[in-house]
């Protein structure tokens, strides 16, 4: 299955009556498989959910922790890129040379990795070396 494919698809399902931004992400595990999640909107604006934690919790649910590669997907002129929250949270399943393709309905794309997104992530390292 191709990511970018699936990414499109999975929009569709999107949730977003009062953004009216849909988008879609998906991530492929180590074992190949492909994850699709999509945002999920809320009343309560806060409690609204993006597209990466959806594809995230998805892979997570099926058993895997590894992301190989991610794709979102959204309308508009350019690429869209991942909130800050979902940086933090591609970091934890995937390394700094992770791609991350960005891509739009008409055919625009932007290819970047994790690294370039979130330079000096939070990691565990900094949790380890606590102190007092
Ligand atoms: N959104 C995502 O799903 N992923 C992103 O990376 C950026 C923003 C969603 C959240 C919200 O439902 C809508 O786009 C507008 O912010």
């Amino acid at each position: 299955m191709n990511i970018m494919l699936a990414a499109r698809e999975v929009r569709e399902n999107a949730y977003a009556p009062y953004s009216r931004f849909k988008v879609g992400a998906a991530v492929r595990g180590a074992s190949g498989a492909i994850y699709r999640g999509c945002n999920v909107e809320n009343v309560a604006y806060p409690e609204g959910t993006c597209a990466e934690a959806g594809a995230i919790a998805a892979m997570i649910a099926a058993g895997e922790t590894e992301l190989v590669e991610v794709c979102v997907m959204a309308g508009g002129p350019a690429p869209v890129p991942p909130c800050g929250g979902c940086r933090q949270k591609l970091a934890e399943f995937g390394g700094p040379e992770t791609p991350i393709l960005l891509a739009t309905l008409s055919g625009a794309t932007l290819r970047t990795t994790i690294g370039e997104l979130l330079p000096g992530r939070f990691g565990t390292d900094h949790l380890m070396r606590r102190d007092g």
